[in-house]
């Protein structure tokens, strides 16, 4: 770590000197070179600033190019196996499989001027003539039907060439335009406020294979206001609760029982938990037709389990009065949405 933080000091003040054209050198590097500088300095901007003098024709770079480019790029840009394509693809942008070339997709030439003369011919790089790479790169843009064959590119004519695709790059104005919309995120019936009541570590959002899940509702969390909860009625319903104890757990590291734990059964897909193999295939098809459980539908259920949904293996007569269910309910949605 050490050595590796002394090498890009010693990088650093060979950077700071060689701007500031200093000679002291804390007995450190020395002053880089005109021509490691000239080396390193080689970019190109879109304007055409620091492009070379020289120029260079469609026809003297047919030559070169296909001495030094065709055996990947193909004859016309077309790429040979897997090599990238230099040519062609207009008009494919916005299909399922885009040829993304110099024509149809690149903003600016001064990124093939860069590019070829930084990095291609692939394995060769930087062997090529500026003027070479004047005549190459006005080829490619023959190859692209955006110049006449009789076409010579100069550092003087640069600028004047711009690619068809250009406008449809843009610059980066994220912090002006998007943030705005990302700070209003809500579309439509927004709440004035969100709170989190609960935290998703039991949903079941993964379809559960063994399930139809095709008409099944995905799951619903459902935000039940914790701070209206009736202390009174928990209590109470705490206790209605030891007739479902002898088959339901709930609370933290419920386990099933004869029936499913109850977690989260608010907002449940009825008969959706994958890791009880007991449900009736009753249930299992309700849960797929919609039933989620809420107030109402538990409620429903509680009352007279085999009325409300025939055929579940709920052997349970069911409690009448709903002052009892409404507690139970209660005692219910405080623990479901107390974190467990
Ligand atoms: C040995 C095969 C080979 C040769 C020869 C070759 N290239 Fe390439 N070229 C490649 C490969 C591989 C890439 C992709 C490199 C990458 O993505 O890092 C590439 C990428 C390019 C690209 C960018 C394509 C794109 O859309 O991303 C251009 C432009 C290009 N080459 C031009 C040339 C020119 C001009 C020459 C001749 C001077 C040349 N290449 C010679 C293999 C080759
Ligand atoms: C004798 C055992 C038994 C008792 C007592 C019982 N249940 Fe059940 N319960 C089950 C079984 C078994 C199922 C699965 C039903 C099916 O597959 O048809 C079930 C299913 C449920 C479901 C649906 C769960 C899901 O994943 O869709 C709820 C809700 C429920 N019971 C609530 C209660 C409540 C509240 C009580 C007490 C008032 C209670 N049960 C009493 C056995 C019982």
């Amino acid at each position: 770590m050490l050595k590796y933080l002394n090498l890009a000091l010693i990088q650093f003040s060979l950077i700071l000197f060689a701007h500031t054209g200093q000679s002291e050198t804390l007995g450190l590097g020395r002053v880089a070179t005109e021509n490691e500088l000239k080396a390193w300095d080689i970019d190109i901007r879109p304007d055409g600033a620091g492009l070379p003098a020289g120029s260079g024709s469609v026809l003297s770079g047919e030559e070169t190019y296909t001495e030094n480019c065709a055996s990947c790029h193909g004859d016309f840009g077309e790429g040979i196996d897997r090599w990238p394509e230099l040519a062609g693809g207009f008009d494919t942008l916005d299909s399922e499989d885009p040829v993304k070339t110099i024509g149809s997709y690149w903003p600016y030439l001064s990124t093939v001027w860069d590019y070829v003369h930084r990095a291609m011919p692939f394995g060769n790089a930087q062997s090529l003539t500026d003027n070479d790479v004047y005549s190459i790169t006005a080829y490619i843009l023959y190859l692209n039907d955006l110049v006449e064959e009789d076409f010579e590119l100069s550092n003087k004519n640069f600028s004047s060439i711009s690619l068809p695709n250009e406008n449809n790059f843009f610059h980066d104005n994220r912090n002006t335009l998007e943030n705005k919309q990302f700070v209003k995120r809500c579309m439509q019936n927004c709440k004035p406020d969100v709170k989190i009541t609960k935290r998703a570590v039991v949903l079941d959002v993964t379809p559960d294979t063994e399930i139809e899940t095709e008409q099944s509702v995905p799951k619903v969390e459902i935000q039940e206001e914790t701070a209206s909860l009736n202390l009174q009625l928990v209590k109470d319903g705490e206790k209605v609760f030891k007739k479902c104890k002898a088959c339901h757990k709930i609370g933290a590291k419920a386990k099933h029982g004869t029936g499913p734990h109850l977690n989260n059964i608010y907002g449940r897909i009825a008969g959706s938990l994958s890791d009880y193999k007991k449900y009736s295939k009753n249930i299992i098809n309700a849960g797929n037709n919609g039933l989620i459980w809420d107030s109402e539908t538990l409620s429903s259920f509680i009352e007279n389990p085999k009325k409300y949904l025939a055929g579940t293996k709920m052997n349970f007569k069911g409690i009448k009065k709903s002052t009892d269910r409404n507690a139970l309910l209660e005692y219910i949605k405080s623990i479901a949405s107390s974190g467990n």
